[in-house]
């Protein structure tokens, strides 16, 4: 059985401060929770920091971006080694938010996600359709095309390291998620993608993420889904307790 996997995405908010309260809070509301694996992702700037608060908790800690070379001149980047070095364990790669705004292509992905795997770190590959795109009905090829390239040439102990998450665009941070019956479509989709390139073993033991505006009232119904394997929270992942409500809410019946 697939272990559920929640992670938050705090994209650029908080600082040192308000995520040190926040810490705080979700270290006290889910000490008692052992079945699910908690994920959070700070900025880089908070990251070392908030892994000397993580360390007697069963929470872990992420990064929401990397570089994909191992060290050299690239002003303001981020390397996997740096991340490791601050005790990350995860790494979120090819959001929405980056392919939008910073230039990620699938091309970028995939080597990051090498780059993330080499390094012991495990990534958190985002893939997802806009709004345009699932209006026109390319919703699935979209979502193919993230994965043949994104992860290209993975081979079969590399792929069954790595986390997928489906994030269509359109619903992310817009208060429109996307039904549990739409998201379980597209989560089916991506299983099969694994089962196709990988074999059905392999493909039943990689966990797939839904993401895109998972609040406490609709985790029950996302979690329910087969192929449902938790969540990439954003905006509900800056509150404790409603970040915590959505980790309790994720317990697989
Ligand atoms: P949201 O963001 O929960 O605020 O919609 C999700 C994400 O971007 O990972």
């Amino acid at each position: 059985m697939r272990k559920p996997i929640i992670a938050g995405n705090w994209k650029m908010h908080k600082t040192l401060k308000e995520s040190e309260e926040l810490v705080n809070l979700l270290k006290r509301q889910l000490y008692d929770m052992e079945d699910i694996d908690i994920v959070i992702c700070p900025p880089f700037t908070q990251l070392a920091y908030i892994a000397d608060m993580l360390e007697d908790s069963n929470i872990d800690l992420g990064a929401q971006d990397m570089h994909w070379e191992e060290e050299g001149a690239y002003t303001g980047e981020v390397s996997a080694r740096m991340l490791k070095d601050a005790s990350c364990k995860y790494v979120i790669i090819g959001h929405s938010e980056r392919r939008q705004f910073f230039g990620e292509t699938n091309k970028t992905v995939n080597k990051k996600v090498f780059t993330a795997l080499k390094n012991d770190l495990t990534p958190i590959v985002c893939v997802g359709e806009s709004l345009a795109q699932r209006e026109k009905g390319l919703t699935f090829e979209i979502v193919r095309e993230h994965l043949d390239e994104g992860l290209k040439n993975l081979n079969g102990d590399e792929a069954e390291k790595i986390i997928i998450a489906y994030e269509p665009v359109w619903a992310i941070g817009s208060g429109k998620v996307a039904s549990s019956e739409q998201a379980q479509e597209v989560h089916r989709y991506i299983r099969d993608w694994l089962s196709k390139n990988y074999g059905l073993t392999l493909a039943q033991e990689v966990r797939i993420q839904y993401g895109g505006s998972v609040k406490p009232d609709n985790i029950a119904g996302l979690i329910a889904q087969e192929d449902i394997d938790g969540a990439l929270v954003g905006g509900a992942s800056l509150d404790a307790d409603s970040f915590s409500a959505i980790v309790r809410g994720s317990k697989k019946g």
